[in-house]
């Protein structure tokens, strides 16, 4: 088989991404896999630019995203979009989703077997997008990349997944209201255009290094 026939995630086009992401979100709004499914009104399989440099991962839908099906449209995500302005960024430029794609009751914390239940959906969107950077907002998002670790410590301290970075930060809904928490998640937000290049930066230097030809050239 050739290449063209068997692309990697990475390689996927933008055309192929959103086709990707699309099945996702359609066997989303079905998906009957845990618990969540007998509550919810909609499901929310999240949204934005099927090949974002910048993936946000939440936790989960609260009231508002439930009732339109989409992801931080409360006070939260109106708080989301100041951060990302904070980063040059608008909601058009990344992708953001949650960790369990249907509300949880009253709110409550997602269960582990409804993370598990749901991580499959997450890992197709992560794949079919292929972000140069995720951002992890709240602890359990944040448990998938840094198992036992704690916010209050590495909060936007980028950590290499493969070719990409993985930052820490808050949950908006968290920070919002607190202020010592507020100050350190828009400094975090801050950061991200540095470590979006640092990021291009290696998958440039990955890409030159995979390049045929490469190899003999540092023969000479
Ligand atoms: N909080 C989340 O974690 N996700 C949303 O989509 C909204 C609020
Ligand atoms: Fe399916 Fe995820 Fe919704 Fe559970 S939370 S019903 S696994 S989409």
């Amino acid at each position: 088989m050739t290449e063209e026939e068997t692309p990697e995630p990475r390689d996927l086009t933008r055309e192929a991404a959103e086709a990707a992401l699309e099945e996702v979100a359609a066997e989303v709004r079905v998906c009957p896999k845990c618990e969540l499914a007998r509550t919810r009104t909609h499901a929310v399989p999240g949204e934005g630019h099927p090949k974002a440099k910048v993936m946000l991962i939440g936790e989960g839908p609260g009231w508002h995203e439930d009732r339109q099906g989409r992801p931080f449209i409360g006070n939260a995500g109106k708080f989301l979009d100041e951060l990302l302005a904070k980063a040059g960024l608008t909601r058009a430029d990344v992708f953001i989703t949650n960790v369990v794609k249907c509300r949880p009751p009253g709110n409550r914390d997602p269960m582990p077997d409804e993370i598990a239940a749901c991580a499959p959906y997450l890992e197709r969107q992560i794949a079919a997008i292929d972000p140069e950077v995720i951002v992890t907002l709240g602890r359990f998002s944040m448990a998938r990349w840094f198992p036992g670790e704690r916010i209050s410590r590495i909060h936007g301290q980028p950590k290499r997944d493969g070719a990409r970075l993985i930052v820490p930060m808050y949950h908006p809904a968290a920070a919002l209201h607190q202020g010592n928490l507020r100050g350190a998640i828009e400094d975090d937000f801050a950061k991200l255009p540095k470590i979006l290049a640092e990021a291009e930066r290696d998958r440039e230097t990955a890409a030159a290094r995979d390049e045929p030809g490469a190899n003999q050239m540092t023969l000479f």
